[in-house]
């Protein structure tokens, strides 16, 4: 069964540049995953449709209020069972939340169904934590306007992970952070840009000596660009190999 992804938000339009454009967009338009954008104003009672409020105590900012949110919640919950997925995990994005990495976004690209639920202002009220088992994910150290932009940024790196949302050609597998390295040099045509030429093995034709150099370069860009991915990685022989020549 194709995942169900659900987004609390109180910007969905925002969500056309995940639904409009690229491998996501085709992922969508393809049917290899649903993308349902729950509105918490649609919950609200008052004629102002308030969906913030101060915060008790004093400070800057405002907070969403806790039951537009929890009535959204639940409502994307029931969607969900509806659909036949009886338990989702519950996502909230926050820059307090576990850091988004390669590891998280295969775990997330193999359930059936993910609530994911974008903050604004200064955040939200704590009692929504107690009301729905909400993870935390932060996508970096830094804060953003809100989580519409963190939430597209880890579904577009779940559906890549999805059954066909790749070609076979360009399959996720390939990517930086697969194999716990970083990605290699590319070059395309033409063979001498401005005198600068491309990198003689990759026109060899020699598929193994080009497997070989690419390794060398993903590991040598690894090592000196980010060696805190190689302290617990362990090198396969080919690996130590290379390094070593
Ligand atoms: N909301 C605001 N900043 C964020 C961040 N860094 N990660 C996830 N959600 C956020």
């Amino acid at each position: 069964m194709k995942p169900h992804y659900h987004v609390i938000t109180l910007f969905p339009e925002m969500f056309t540049a995940l639904s409009g454009f690229g491998v996501s967009g085709r992922a969508l338009r393809n049917g290899l995953c649903d993308l349902k954008l729950w509105d918490p104003r649609e919950f609200t009672q008052d004629a102002y449709r308030t969906v913030d409020d101060r915060p008790f105590g004093g400070g800057p900012g405002m907070l969403m209020l806790a039951e537009p949110l929890d009535l959204a919640l639940t409502a994307a919950k029931t969607a969900l069972r509806a659909a036949g997925v009886d338990q989702s995990r519950m996502v909230y994005l926050s820059p307090q939340g576990r850091r988004l990495d390669h590891a998280l976004v295969l775990e997330l690209a193999t359930e059936p169904g993910l609530i994911l639920l974008a903050g604004r202002y200064e955040g939200i009220d704590e009692r929504v934590f107690q009301r729905h088992p909400l993870e935390e994910v932060s996508i970096g150290d830094y804060v953003l306007s809100g989580g519409e932009l963190p939430a597209m940024v880890l579904l577009d790196s779940v559906i890549r992970h999805l059954p066909g949302a790749l070609g076979d050609a360009d399959s996720a597998k390939e990517d930086s952070f697969a194999d716990g390295l970083l990605d290699c040099p590319h070059y395309t045509r033409p063979e001498d840009y401005q005198g600068l030429k491309v990198p003689p093995v990759l026109l060899s034709g020699n598929h193994a000596a080009i497997r070989r150099w690419r390794l060398k370069q993903a590991l040598g860009r690894t090592w000196q660009r980010r060696p805190d991915l190689l302290q617990d990685r362990r090198l396969s022989p080919e690996e130590q190999d290379l390094l070593d020549e």
